[in-house]
């Protein structure tokens, strides 16, 4: 091997967890602006399935940014390798049989691509939280939009920094229209049969 690592079989596989834990390992990935509602979504799902005898674990932006990529700037570079560490994460979670949720702004296709490509198309969901900017912009929950019009913040999603809808999310949740109650089940009628062993 070129680089002198050789992967290591284990007796222990992924299959073996997921039977264990009785459910599908899936990521599900949400994806949207600041202040669209991805983490509120996530965070009432997450409960959700733990109720239901789900496994899950949940990854938020503002979280992970504070511990294992505190290091990282909001410039591409920095979001990009944001991502693609998220996306390896979830993958060794995913292999440990974990329904994992992620909410992060996630703006540019080729990083949600890569992060699908890492975990296995199988295994990936893909929610886009769809809130138009000036609603996201007026909710402005943290006051990050304020800052950013300013000056204050720079690069910030939105205002001068890009972000790439999604082409073809597995589901499209408009949280301007609907209430918390009612996208909630639109989530879980497309998660459940996805992580529910049959
Ligand atoms: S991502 O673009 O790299 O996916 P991530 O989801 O991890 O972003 O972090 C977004 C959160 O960081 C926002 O919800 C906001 O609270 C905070 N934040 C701080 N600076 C910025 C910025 N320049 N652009 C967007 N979000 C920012």
């Amino acid at each position: 091997m070129q680089n002198n690592l050789h992967t290591q079989l284990t007796k222990v596989t992924k299959n073996d967890r997921e039977k264990l834990l009785n459910q599908n390992a899936q990521l599900i990935w949400f994806t949207g602006l600041s202040g669209s509602g991805k983490s509120t979504l996530a965070i009432v799902l997450e409960k959700k399935l733990f109720d239901k005898g789900f496994k899950t674990y949940l990854l938020d932006g503002d979280n992970v940014r504070q511990g294992l990529n505190k290091d990282l700037s909001f410039d591409d570079t920095g979001r990009i390798e944001n991502i693609r560490r998220i996306g390896e994460v979830a993958n060794l979670m995913l292999e440990a049989g974990t329904i994992v949720l992620s909410a992060f702004i996630s703006p540019f296709a080729s990083d949600r691509e890569l992060v699908k490509q890492t975990v296995g198309e199988a295994a990936f969901m893909e929610i886009f939280v769809d809130c138009p900017l000036e609603e996201c912009e007026q909710r402005d929950v943290k006051g990050l939009y304020q800052k950013a019009r300013e000056g204050a913040i720079k690069n910030f999603t939105g205002i001068d920094s890009p972000y790439e809808k999604p082409s073809h999310p597995d589901l499209i949740i408009k949280t301007d229209e609907l209430s918390l109650e009612e996208s909630l089940d639109l989530l879980l009628k497309q998660v459940l049969p996805r992580i529910s062993k049959k």
